[in-house]
This record gives C-alpha cells, structure tokens and sequence, in this order.
C-alpha cells in the first residue's frame, strides 16, 4: 500500500520524504524502501510511539521541514488519475490547500461545508451529521507555519492532535484554500479491509484491462527523469526474475525507443 502514496508525491515532484511509522512497523519500511535512492529520491523515516494524531506529524517532522513548506499524505490514502492538482497545489499554495471529494459516507472523514459562493463555512472531524458531502482526503499542503501550529494544539477529546483543528486554524486566518477534487481523480481509502479490497479491486481492473501497473515506482522514477535508464537496468538486475520484472523489462525497452 505504501507504493501508493509515494507514487503519488513523486509523479507531483517531491523528492524528499519523510516517512512516519510506528516503532513496531518502522524496520519493516526501512527494508522495504531504505533510504529512496533507487528511485532517485530520499527517504528518511521517523518513529511516532504512540498514536496521537495525525497533527503530530509536524512535530515529528520538524527538523526535516526546516523552513519549506510541506505536503502531507496519509498511508492509507490511495489517488488515481491525474495528479496535476497537486503540483498545482504545491506551486500556488500560500497558506494550507487542502481539498474537497464528495463521498456517500462523509461522517468517516473531516467534512467540509461551503456557502453557495463557495466559501469554506466550516470543518469538522468525522461529524455525526455531516454539513455536506464534502470529505477531507488525507493529503494537504501547508506552509512553513503548520510546525507552530502543531505545536500549539491542544489534543481532542480522543486524546490526539487533530489534522483539522490544523485546518481551522488556517481558516481562522483567513489561510485556507479548499479545492474541490473533480470527477477525474479517484480518492480511496484503505482504511478498513472492505475498502481496502474495493481499491485492490479497483487497481487490479485498470491494471488489467490496460497491462499496465499503476505505482511502480522503478517506471515514474525512469520517466520523471529522477534515475537514468543505467541506473533502472542496475535496479532491474536486483529483481527477482517475476512478472514485476517482465512488466520492468518492458517499461525500459519502451523508454529507450521513445
Ligand atoms: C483522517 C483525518 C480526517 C481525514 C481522513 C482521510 O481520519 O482525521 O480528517 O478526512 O484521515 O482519510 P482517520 O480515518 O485517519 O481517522
């Protein structure tokens, strides 16, 4: 699952990641992914000792901010299409750009609720009554303020660090974009096993249907420009012989006669 995110954040040209996990999974991702090079990226990872908030992850992140400003993606948050909206997001953004998918089961999520003008009226983690449709995905972008505005929360009454008193308080200060998420890009949550099969279902339907794979971070590396075709045939011969590494095979033989 952990492809999806970073396919997404390298197709939108970060780089430089910071993964956080708990102590239990953390040598796992280490194993996994290690430190991002060959993909052309860079992975560091940070451990969160006990589940206090997505919030936290600024406080966590700190020093691996520094003075940028940061986009933050959740693990189990899987987007598929085109992903323009993001880097556009990444570029424009000069307070937090978070956005708005409308889903049939919003009381899951943080909820958004618009005037007719579109002006954010109000945000609200997983409400009994949703004010809209409008679900919160679990990918934003703040700027360089979110660390002290971490910092400062308070935690809610389920004893965490809220990723929407984040947004609130953006929108106190009158900071906060919210851009509604078009038809064009499929958001899944993999939060639950149901959903989970849904977006393996999902996944596996376009992959067939189009003998593609979807996040195979060796191929958005190659056509990023983040590695060389040297560097993908290196990679390419510490894969074990699967169809992986046929589907690896072929993306090269493509690149190198484009
Ligand atoms: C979190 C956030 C919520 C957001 C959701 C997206 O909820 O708190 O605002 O809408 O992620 O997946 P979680 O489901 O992690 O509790």
């Amino acid at each position: 699952m952990i492809y999806y995110p970073l396919a997404t954040l390298m197709l939108s040209g970060i780089q430089d990641v910071l993964l956080i996990t708990t102590p239990h999974d953390a040598p796992h991702f280490r194993s996994l992914l290690g430190n991002g090079s060959q993909w052309g990226i860079s992975i560091s990872y940070a451990e969160q000792s006990a589940p206090k908030g997505i919030a936290e992850a600024f406080i966590y992140g700190k020093e691996f901010i520094g003075s940028d400003q940061v986009c933050l993606i959740l693990g189990d948050n899987l987007f598929y299409g085109k992903l323009d909206f993001l880097r556009n997001a990444i570029q424009s953004n000069k307070g937090a750009t978070i956005f708005g998918y409308p889903v049939q089961d919003p009381e899951r999520y943080g909820v958004v609720e618009f005037s007719p003008d579109g002006t954010v009226l109000s945000i609200e983690e997983k409400p009994i009554q949703p004010k809209s449709q409008y679900a919160i995905p679990g990918l934003y972008v703040f700027d360089n303020r979110v660390i002290s505005i971490a910092e400062h929360l308070k935690p809610s009454e389920r004893g965490e660090l809220e990723i929407t008193d984040v947004q609130k308080e953006y929108l106190n200060l009158d900071a906060l974009r919210v851009e509604k998420m078009g038809r064009g890009i499929a958001w899944l949550d993999t939060g639950t096993p149901e959903s989970l099969l849904e977006a393996g279902e999902f996944i596996h339907a376009i992959e067939k249907r189009q003998n593609l794979k979807i996040a195979c971070l060796e191929e958005i590396a190659l056509r990023m420009n983040y590695i060389n075709a040297e560097m993908f045939e290196i990679m390419l011969n510490h894969l074990p012989n699967s169809s992986y590494r046929e589907y690896c095979i072929r993306v090269l033989n493509e690149f190198q006669s484009e």
